[in-house]
């Protein structure tokens, strides 16, 4: 479609906070499935999001991604910023290093002259390995920090494409396929009721225990994260959405 005018974007913007029920919802323009500047958009109205909310000391938990590592690179030093603590949200997902929370966390510390903390835990360890690290003093101390950040920043991505891009085995697509997963996001698999149908095992912070301290924040745009989009806010609203165009035409377009 054509792109918008401001006051067409606007009033996408509202559609969208009443079609989701979303308190806050930012649309800017373009399809950020066609055009690579469009996540640049949505990542510097996120950035100027941080500096209006977050205070010195503020933790501030990030997912990884491509969405997530133009946040990286678009954000910049400022004061309000600078004695912010980034973490990453989870542990590794079996992505390529440079999509992972832990490198996009050390990049946005570094872009904006801001603190972080990684998280080195092994990806395949045993139940029992697992156990007993999670229990390790820095660790534990870390993980608390990880699930009661001030902020949590992530996207959501179309299930067959994230479960793929984690080099997935077939039984496991099959498996998405008929629980009908649509969305994914922080490793959680969601249906189109936005009911958790699986959970890559890895630690951090846990969905179910966000509560009203944190701020989440979802940057998720294209055309084809529009139904992903939609699942993960029935299973929980964001308290702010920064879409595209792309995403949001299709979202309206399918209610
Ligand atoms: C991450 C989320 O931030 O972004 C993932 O934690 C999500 O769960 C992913 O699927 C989407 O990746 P991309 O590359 O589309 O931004």
């Amino acid at each position: 479609p054509a792109m918008q005018n401001i006051s067409g974007r606007s009033q996408l913007e509202k559609d969208l906070q009443a079609t989701l029920g979303i308190s806050r919802v930012i649309v800017t323009s373009g399809d950020s499935d066609v055009r690579s500047w469009v996540k640049k958009e949505m990542s510097q109205a996120c950035v100027s999001e941080m500096i209006d909310t977050l205070e010195p000391n503020d933790v501030v938990a990030v997912a990884g991604g491509t969405t997530l590592a133009t946040l990286a690179t678009s954000v910049y030093p400022h004061p309000n910023l600078q004695n912010v603590t980034f973490v990453p949200a989870r542990g590794g997902l079996g992505e390529d290093v440079d999509l992972q929370s832990n490198t996009i966390c050390a990049e946005l510390a570094r872009g904006a002259h801001a603190q972080y903390r990684l998280l080195h835990v092994p990806d395949q360890l045993s139940d029992h390995a697992y156990d007993s690290v999670i229990q390790e003093p820095g660790i534990r101390e870390l993980l608390a920090l990880i699930r009661s950040p001030r902020m949590v920043i992530h996207s959501v991505g179309e299930a067959q494409t994230m479960a793929t891009r984690r080099s997935a085995d077939e039984s496991k697509l099959r498996r998405l396929k008929e629980q009908e997963a649509i969305a994914e996001a922080f490793g959680y698999y969601f249906d189109s009721e936005g009911k958790v149908v699986q959970k890559e095992k890895t630690i951090g912070l846990q969905l179910d225990e966000l509560g009203r301290d944190q701020m989440v924040v979802t940057l998720a745009g294209g055309m084809s994260k529009a139904e992903a989009i939609v699942a993960y806010m029935t299973y929980r609203p964001s308290d702010l959405l920064i879409t595209d165009e792309g995403a949001a035409t299709a979202i309206m377009g399918t209610q």
